[in-house]
């Protein structure tokens, strides 16, 4: 087999086989196929596409190319659940204390934050002494010892993947659904579950902006899930504002704790609520969203979900008592609030503005190196549709330096838009795909 056949092939619009795909994706993993050829590869499928069947190839062969975890030791159904990113997406912080409260097992790989959206790692690491650094066998006696452990990605996973993306990145071939559908789902796949939740984001502040875009990757994850013999459900979900009012990593851990107490903002409440419902669904703990919306509201009236969050926390080095006392969290030396410069409603907010706010703050990562303030973001107290009078606060921005608060608020401002009449209203939850 020779890679220049394959690159002609799929220039001329041909079907590769399962067996070409495994060619290149092993080649390139091994340093035997340079890097001019997977790229005029990438560009031809970028250019022609891939079929159902060559994407579902492409999947396996990544999943396959590195190590992949085995939880068959851990008793009960695994369901994982992966977000696509967004701006104030702190979901898994609130959401696996939850679903672990109600008997499914957590055993989760996740990542540090790069650009405005911040990563699950970065915010556990809030509590003093957390770690994400467990041995394979510590992580696996975590979660059958108290059923959750989140553990940082080791570099052994998908490493296809790893090296096709970063090629990807540099050749402007990322945006082609069948390899963002087969990168993101080969990881989920190498990570283990039984079973996938999905919540494929849409909207100003999510990598897919138009929500036809977004169902269509969702639409394509879950048949690859499926087709995996994982059971897999995607959510179709609103990133056209921030999720809840916390941007920032402390800030938001805080807000994951409100929302453990039964504080939380009703979006976010809602969000995890629907997430926690379909992994409670795929998990056999649920027959109906009614039932598994029950068990859910019981795990955090009763605080259990709060207690399941201390004793992960714990398991993982970090202080637990700061669950208990969020006020100890990392906390900004400045508070300024932006105010509203007239009457009328809040109608639109571009949700990735307030993320670069974020990260002018300094709570994000320009380079991979980059070191992060946890304690600096931002809370709006007000979201879109609200009315708002001339003078009122819409957001208090936490920060350390006042000339990067000055920039950031000003930047705030252009994101804004306060109209006389009240905007359409957006939903939530756009849709649920099985
Ligand atoms: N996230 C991924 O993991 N892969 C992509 O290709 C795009 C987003």
């Amino acid at each position: 087999m020779r890679m220049y056949d394959l690159i002609q092939k799929k220039r001329d619009g041909g079907e590769l086989t399962g067996e070409e795909i495994r060619f290149f994706i092993n080649g390139y993993t091994a340093g035997e196929i340079p890097d001019y050829q997977v790229s005029a590869l990438m560009m031809a499928i970028y250019f022609q596409k891939m079929t159902e069947a060559e994407t579902y190839e492409l999947t396996m062969a990544m999943c396959e190319s590195g190590e992949q975890l085995d939880l068959s030791s851990i008793p009960g159904i695994k369901v994982d659940k992966h977000s696509t990113g967004g701006v104030g997406d702190k979901t898994s912080l609130a959401l696996t204390p939850m679903v672990a409260a109600c008997g499914i097992p957590v055993a989760k790989m996740s990542g540090r934050g790069l650009g405005h959206t911040g990563g699950t790692i970065d915010k556990l690491e809030c509590f003093p002494g957390f770690t994400t650094a467990l041995t394979g066998e510590q992580f696996l006696e975590n979660v059958k010892k108290i059923g959750i452990a989140i553990m940082g990605q080791t570099l052994s996973l998908a490493p296809a993947d790893k090296k096709l993306y970063a090629l990807r990145d540099v050749t402007a071939t990322v945006d082609n659904l069948s390899l963002i559908a087969s990168s993101i789902m080969s990881k989920k796949l190498a990570a283990g579950a039984d079973a996938i939740v999905l919540d494929v984001k849409t909207g100003s502040g999510a990598f897919m902006k138009k929500e036809e875009d977004a169902k269509a990757l969702a639409e394509e994850m879950v048949r690859i899930g499926n087709s995996a013999g994982r059971r897999t459900i995607a959510v179709i979900s609103d990133m056209d504002q921030p999720l809840g009012r916390a941007v920032g990593n402390a800030l938001e851990v805080r807000e994951a704790i409100d929302t453990l107490m039964g504080k939380g903002p009703s979006d976010f409440v809602e969000l995890c609520m629907t997430l926690g419902s379909c992994m409670l669904l795929a998990g056999g703990k649920a027959e109906s969203e009614t039932e598994a919306r029950k068990l859910l509201a019981e795990a955090l009236e009763s605080g259990r979900a709060l207690e399941k969050l201390a004793e992960f926390v714990a398991a993982q080095g970090g202080d637990k008592e700061v669950v208990y006392h969020p006020e100890r969290l990392p906390r900004a030396s400045i508070q300024e609030p932006v105010c509203a410069w007239r009457d009328g409603y809040l109608s639109h907010i571009t949700c990735d503005e307030v993320g670069m706010c974020s990260l002018i703050l300094g709570g994000g990562r320009e380079t991979k190196d980059s070191v992060i303030d946890l304690s600096v973001g931002i809370v709006l107290e007000k979201k879109v549709g609200d009315f708002v009078k001339q003078g009122d606060r819409i957001a208090v921005f936490h920060a350390n330096d006042a000339l990067k608060c000055a920039e950031a608020r000003e930047r705030f401002v252009k994101a804004c838009t306060i109209s006389e009449e009240p905007p359409a209203q957006s939903r939530l939850i756009k849709e649920i795909l099985y």
